[in-house]
């Protein structure tokens, strides 16, 4: 299987050699590698995004492939034509392998069962964001060595969350702890893990907080930024609370002020900006493993 559709069905085995590959990636440096010379992978993006869809560039760029970067704004998308319909015109054209984030829930394997050429998931509404999993879990390894017994605190909007469910479902492979923190409106009831305070999430090794998705929310989903930041923010006397150990984390964007002190995105403590740089290893490996197999 070439495709990268989510982490649920991946086995601890095939996330783990992501992950070594992606530290060989890492450890050679930045270079352009002539990996995949002749491969040309297209960046269908039906929502935004800054981060994976210019970490996937980048990742495809130094594994020696091109990129096309398909644009739903400016697509026949506006005319009309359909997800499926996008995806099989970039095959018939002579994509290699496509990488796709889009908001519906349950498209996606239909389409990987239609076509030919292997799909990464680059997010699919709350369902699933797997290449940011696999680069939280690459981030963790490697500043604790090892992700068993790990204790790991999800905290914020986990209804909205494919973050959420991604790294829940990977980290439970390898023997980590994952319990979860939200306001009662933005639980996720169907989710099995633990459900805990504020102060418990504070005890955790890796503090992960999620941004509050506004734009999935129905009206009066939170009170106000300022409500939300004093029962549910990472906020500066919250952080100080954190063991000497633990690691700040967020897949961002961030919004300051609300989840997450401004003051705390750069903390010493925050691994926010590696979890950026991190990407790129891991998706070199993810397209990779598309590619060749
Ligand atoms: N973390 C993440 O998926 O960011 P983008 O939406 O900017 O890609």
């Amino acid at each position: 299987q070439r495709s990268l559709l989510g982490v649920k069905d991946l086995s601890a085995e095939e996330i783990e050699s992501i992950l070594d590959r992606a530290q060989h990636w890492e450890s050679s440096g930045k270079k352009i590698h002539n990996a995949v010379p002749d491969a040309i992978v297209a960046n269908m993006f039906f929502e935004n995004s800054t981060r994976t869809r210019f970490s996937f560039e980048m990742a495809a760029k130094r594994l020696g492939a091109q990129v096309l970067n398909f644009s739903a704004a400016v697509s026949s998308v506006n005319k009309g034509e359909s997800i499926y319909d996008t995806v099989r015109t970039l095959e018939s054209i002579g994509i290699d392998a496509g990488i796709i984030r889009l908001k519906p829930i349950g498209v996606l394997p239909e389409i990987a069962s239609r076509v030919s050429v292997p799909l990464i998931n680059a997010g699919d509404g709350n369902n699933e964001h797997p290449t940011q999993a696999l680069l939280d879990l690459y981030t963790m390894r490697k500043h604790f060595g090892s992700l068993r017994g790990l204790r790991v605190a999800i905290i914020g909007d986990i209804l909205h969350s494919r973050v959420a469910r991604s790294n829940l479902w990977a980290l439970r492979k390898f023997g980590a702890e994952v319990c979860f923190c939200a306001p009662p409106n933005l639980e996720a009831p169907e989710l099995d893990a633990p459900y805990v305070t504020m102060d418990e999430a504070l005890g955790a090794d890796v503090i992960m907080m999620l941004r509050v998705q506004l734009e999935r929310h129905e009206s009066g989903m939170i009170k106000s930024a300022e409500d939300y930041r004093e029962h549910y923010g990472l906020t500066v006397e919250r952080a100080a609370r954190i063991k000497g150990h633990a690691i700040i984390m967020h897949p961002a964007p961030v919004n300051r002020g609300v989840e997450i002190d401004d003051e705390l995105v750069e903390h010493p403590q925050s691994r926010i900006f590696q979890q950026m740089a991190n990407g790129v290893p891991i998706r070199m490996a993810v397209i990779e493993r598309a590619l060749r197999g």
